[in-house]
């Protein structure tokens, strides 16, 4: 059977890499789903990776109905998906207040997991692989230990509103005195984290004796238009190639049951607590 994949925001840096890697490991038959959310910028990192099997599709994982249309049209098509890579992510920007940031920041990184996660997980095939990227900071040895609670979600839609809670904290000016750290990717990595942990939480079983994967992933410093304004020393980045390569052996390599749910880097898992 033909492998069908998508990546989401592959148009430039980590996304654009992995679908490169997944383009390169692509049997004539497989299909891959370059997605971004405009059509000029997909058609051209699609051209730029110049393989048969990548078709370009506008999916803005912040909007609800794209996702769910996207989703039902992949299921008309192909009956279920292979690969699911979650990489988008809105940036921000180190001069830019917060309150300005954190709303556009919340539905494209934390809502848009959570779309993916809704319209994507039911289709995954035996044997797939849904990755959410995230990183070390979406432990909750980031969080003072009053907000864990917060996150010990076993719904997406639980995961959702305390997220949309914290959100309004930042934009009322509440959220310091209420103990959330300042820099506000910190607790939306930790709410990618708990995301997958809730979907994974109820599909435990079944998906493992399918050797099926649901997991977050850290990629570690990865040299992009977005990382290098918060890094000034970015010597020990890795390119995104680089970094796109052990996220791709955990998506396509043989299956470990201590990843399931969890969030993995290099092949290791992060612990939660
Ligand atoms: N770079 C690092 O050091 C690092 C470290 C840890 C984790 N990560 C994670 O790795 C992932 C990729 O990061 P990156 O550095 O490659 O970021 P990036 O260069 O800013 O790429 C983000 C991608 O997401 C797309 N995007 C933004 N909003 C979208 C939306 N609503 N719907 C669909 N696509 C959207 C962007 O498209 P446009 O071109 O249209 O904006 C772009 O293609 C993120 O989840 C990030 O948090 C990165």
């Amino acid at each position: 059977m033909s492998r069908i994949s998508v990546v989401t925001g592959a148009n430039q840096g980590l996304g654009f890499a992995l679908a490169e890697g997944l383009a390169h490991r692509a049997a004539p038959a497989d299909v891959l789903y370059l997605t971004g959310r405009d059509a000029g910028r997909v058609a051209d990192a699609a051209a730029a990776i110049g393989h048969d099997v990548v078709r370009p599709a506008v999916l803005d994982v912040a909007d609800p109905h794209s996702v769910a249309s996207f989703a039902e049209d992949l299921r008309e098509r192909h009956g279920g998906v292979d690969v699911v890579l979650s990489n988008a992510a809105a940036r921000l920007a180190p001069d830019v207040p917060w309150t300005e940031q954190v709303g556009p920041f919340v539905d494209t990184n934390n809502l848009g997991t959570s779309h993916v996660l809704r319209a994507f997980t039911p289709l995954l095939r035996p044997g797939g692989a849904l990755l959410v990227v995230a990183s070390s900071f979406g432990t909750l040895r980031h969080l003072p230990r009053h907000l864990h609670e917060h996150f010990a979600a076993r719904s997406l839609d639980e995961v959702d509103a305390t997220i949309l809670a914290w959100r309004d904290a930042v934009l009322d000016g509440t959220a310091s005195r209420r103990g959330w750290p300042d820099w506000i990717n910190i607790p939306s990595k930790v709410g990618q984290v708990a995301a997958v942990r809730a979907v994974a939480g109820r599909r435990r079983d079944a998906d493992t004796a399918a050797g099926t994967l649901i997991a977050a992933v850290c990629p570690g410093l990865v040299d992009t238009d977005a990382s290098r304004p918060w890094f000034p020393d970015m010597s020990d980045a890795s390119t995104p190639t680089e970094a796109a390569k052990p996220l791709l052996a955990l998506a396509l390599g043989a299956r470990r049951p201590e990843h399931y749910g969890e969030l993995v880097q290099f092949g290791r898992v992060l612990r939660w607590s």
